[in-house]
């Protein structure tokens, strides 16, 4: 096994991935976080949800740009923020779909019914 072209390609592929993620996160901006912090909902699991993602392009781009003396720290730091963030963004998702469904059962008041959706709720 080659080690350093593995290495290599897992760089390559995490890239990628970073740049996927980083778009994501910024098309989620202007809609889901802004109408869905307007309303306050499922808001502590999503500031945490955006403070971890702000760390992992925060550090990242130290990894990239940052003094040198600091590497080992920093990617540390990345290498932990980004295990946590597999476990905070399914966790945040979990949340919000679990007080969703819990808003459309049939027992909810009649005065919740139709208020569920972000979508609906919060025309800009
Ligand atoms: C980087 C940050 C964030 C990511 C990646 C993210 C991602 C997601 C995803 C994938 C879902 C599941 C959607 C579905 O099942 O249809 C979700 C649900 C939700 N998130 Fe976020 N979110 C983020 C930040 C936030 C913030 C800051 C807030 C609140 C201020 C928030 C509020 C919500 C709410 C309320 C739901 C439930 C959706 C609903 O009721 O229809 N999110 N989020
Ligand atoms: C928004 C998401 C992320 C961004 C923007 C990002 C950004 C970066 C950048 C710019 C580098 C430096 C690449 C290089 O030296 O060529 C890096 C390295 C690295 N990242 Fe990420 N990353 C993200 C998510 C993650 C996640 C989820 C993990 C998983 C734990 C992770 C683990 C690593 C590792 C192990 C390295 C190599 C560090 C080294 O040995 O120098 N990253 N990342």
């Amino acid at each position: 096994m080659n080690w350093f072209a593995a290495e290599h390609r897992l760089l390559v592929t995490h890239g990628v991935a970073a740049a996927l993620a980083l778009t994501v996160v910024g098309g989620l901006l202007p809609l889901h976080i802004r109408l869905a912090w307007r309303i306050r909902r499922n808001l502590w699991s999503g500031a945490f949800t955006l403070i971890i993602m702000g760390l992992l392009g925060l550090s990242g781009w130290f990894l990239y740009y940052g003094d040198e003396e600091w590497r080992e720290i920093t990617r540390w730091l990345h290498i932990a923020v980004g295990l946590l963030s597999c476990a905070v963004v399914p966790f945040h998702v979990w949340m919000g779909r679990r007080r969703s469904a819990k808003q459309q059962a049939p027992q909810a008041l009649p005065t919740q019914v139709g208020k569920e959706s972000l979508a609906t709720n919060c025309a800009p």
